[in-house]
């Protein structure tokens, strides 16, 4: 949740660690602080809290304040704890000043660690439980530890998944990183004479494409010349650096106003980054080369289960009836938070998909520890290569379409259906049900594809206009069937997120059987029908919201006639199978809630109480 940046190197820490704020403002944005600490023994804090603009302030105060020093720490809150204030703001201090802490994650046990440091005679002075992990660092350096010895020791009376990084003016030219659990990953960045920290990669872009990721139950002490790994008892762990394709230039903003924009903008390649190397358009054949099993392998699979949150719940919900329909597998969707307490059924038959663009995801990743531990096969499909998803499956489907920053997801889901699509008929094909026939054909509509993203983004002026009059209500029901009842679960997300309209993603076979008694004029109803074998069912539909005064929008496909004399509105996307279909439906969803949240005056690239990457359950 929360964004996490340190610095040690011999330029001035501050500028850099506001920049690495910057980055990182998608993972929480209601706080922004750094702690600077000098050779001459002190510490310098500077927070700020409220608003979205909490690092923009920041940065003024910094401009104005100029904190020397050439380490430091910086960290942009999302918070848990404590309600938004600057006393609740990061860095956090110890007792004496001398130690000041970073945190991301929770500690669950924060109370019963704070009424032993009470009882020892400290003063609290957040609601945090971040500064628990202070004081306990304070009290361990008092004690005479190291600072590296003073984390790990800290760390081993924390529970709950949590990383932090510290900085003590005992050795100045220090900062000490740990993690623990799944609260976020910690990434080490080595530059030439300098070495960095940060809760995502994207903020060691500028500096470096050198990396290393820390593993949980890891502590790493970084000074401009060194870094050294350890476990949480001090014995020694080998750095291993990697050198990472990404760009710091993927994450710029470009001409769009907003990340939402550019990155709805990008589908088109995002979608053929997705395909690459994996569709042959001349052969007509698909491969996905990292969906490595063998034939008997994918024969002794007996049911397959899609895990996920949010957006990627809903990609997860369209790959599974994607192997439903093309693997003939019996398959279900679940929300990972649900799966993860409900003792499910699983074994080595089952094939469990969890589906995570961040790879950082709370609850997906205790899911799919459950799902490891219960012998099932584990695929993951995600963005973030390297996080901790892809460390936990035995097989990691990059989806390849380039980080994502606006904290609503687009770009993500399109990649992934199309990245879980290409599973679906590999799975089918190694169970021999996919015929020479049926891949061709899949073949030749996903190399449209790209055009077809492209056609339906062109499409925006209706949009808008129809986004400019959802502005006056409060409600909305978006309604699909099959393949496109995930669709209108992603519709209503989209809305809720970044428009705060209310709104609900139903099958439209629910409608007679209570959510009828909702339509009004009131509450506009957003219809996916496009011409499928489920389309005279929801021209049904439709009627019976028209019959009872509400006001429908329809989606369909080009070349249908008959749902413009029947909607007030109908939005045209191109066509394409049945089974690829969704991909452009989700399109106009996207367009449809970033302008109506723009004509609400909304931003949103930072919706409010979100955060991109959700770290904690
Ligand atoms: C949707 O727009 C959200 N950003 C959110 O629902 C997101 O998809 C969810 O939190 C899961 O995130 P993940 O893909 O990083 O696991």
């Amino acid at each position: 949740m929360c964004g996490i940046f340190g610095y040690t190197g011999h330029e001035q820490a501050a500028p850099l660690l506001v920049g690495g704020l910057r980055l990182l403002e998608y993972r929480g944005y209601d706080s922004a602080g750094i702690a600077v600490t000098n050779g001459s023994g002190s510490i310098s804090l500077t927070r700020r809290a409220g608003g979205t603009d909490s690092v923009a302030r920041l940065s003024a105060a910094i401009d104005e304040l100029s904190p020397h020093g050439s380490v430091g720490i910086a960290h942009t809150r999302w918070a848990t704890h404590g309600k938004v204030a600057e006393r609740n703001s990061h860095p956090h201090v110890g007792r004496s000043g001398n130690v000041a802490v970073v945190h991301n994650g929770i500690v669950e046990n924060y109370l019963e660690l704070k009424t032993g440091l009470t009882d020892s005679g400290i003063t609290f002075s957040s609601e945090t439980d971040s500064e628990v992990i202070a004081h306990l660092v304070a009290h361990e350096i008092e004690q005479g530890a190291d600072l590296a010895t003073a984390v790990g020791n800290a760390m081993k009376l924390v529970e709950g998944a949590t990383a932090i990084v510290a900085t003590s003016t005992a050795e100045p030219e220090k900062l000490v990183a740990a993690r623990l659990g799944n609260a976020g990953g910690i990434v080490i960045g080595a530059a030439e004479h300098a070495y960095m920290v940060a809760s995502d990669i994207i903020a060691l872009l500028p500096h470096t494409n050198r990396i290393c990721y820390l593993e949980s139950g890891q502590v790493v002490t970084i000074t401009p010349d060194s870094c050294q790994i350890t476990r949480l008892n001090g014995s020694p762990v080998l750095a291993e650096f990697i050198t990472s394709s990404r760009s710091a230039d993927m994450a710029a903003r470009g001409r769009y106003p907003h990340f939402m924009a550019k990155e709805i903008a990008e589908q088109p390649d995002s979608v053929t980054a997705a395909m690459r190397q994996r569709v042959d358009l001349a052969t007509r054949k698909i491969d996905l080369p990292e969906f490595d099993l063998s034939p008997a392998e994918a024969l002794s699979i007996n049911r397959a289960v899609f895990i996920g949150m949010g957006t990627s719940l809903h990609a997860g919900m369209n790959g599974a009836s994607s192997v439903e329909a093309l693997a003939r597998i019996p398959t279900y969707s679940e929300n990972a938070s649900e799966f993860r307490y409900r003792n499910p059924v699983l074994d080595e038959h089952t094939l469990v998909v969890s589906v995570t663009q961040s790879g950082e995801t709370a609850d997906t990743l205790a899911a799919m520890e459950l799902a490891r531990d219960s012998g099932s096969r584990l695929v993951t499909a995600v963005e973030a290569e390297g996080t901790q998803a892809t460390r936990l499956a035995n097989v990691t489907l990059p989806v390849r379409c380039g980080q994502e920053i606006g904290v609503a997801a687009t770009k993500t889901m399109t990649a992934t259906m199309i990245t879980l699509t290409l599973m679906a008929a590999r799975l089918a094909a190694l169970r021999g049900n996919l015929s020479e026939e049926d891949e061709a054909e899949i073949a030749t509509a996903l190399s449209s594809m790209p055009a077809l993203v492209g056609t339906a983004l062109e499409r925006e002026d209706p949009i808008k206009k129809i986004a400019a009059d959802l502005t006056n209500y409060h409600h909305l029901l978006y309604l699909g069937r099959g393949a496109q009842f995930p669709v209108a679960m992603e519709g209503a997300l989209k809305m809720k997120e970044i428009a705060y309209i209310h709104a609900e993603g139903y099958a439209a076979g629910e409608m007679k059987h209570g959510v009828n008694a909702l339509i009004s004029e009131e509450m506009p109803t957003i219809a996916i029908a496009p011409r499928d074998a489920m389309f005279e069912k929801m021209v049904s539909n439709v009627n019976e919201v028209k019959s009872r005064g509400g006001r429908v929008i329809v989606v369909t496909t080009d070349g249908d006639d008959i749902m413009e004399s029947i909607a007030d509105d109908v939005l045209y996307v191109p066509q394409t199978i049945p089974i690829l279909q969704p991909v452009l439906n989700v399109i106009p969803m996207q367009m449809l809630a970033y302008h109506t949240s723009i004509a609400l005056g909304m931003d949103p690239d930072k919706p409010r109480n979100l955060a991109k990457t959700v770290t904690v359950e």
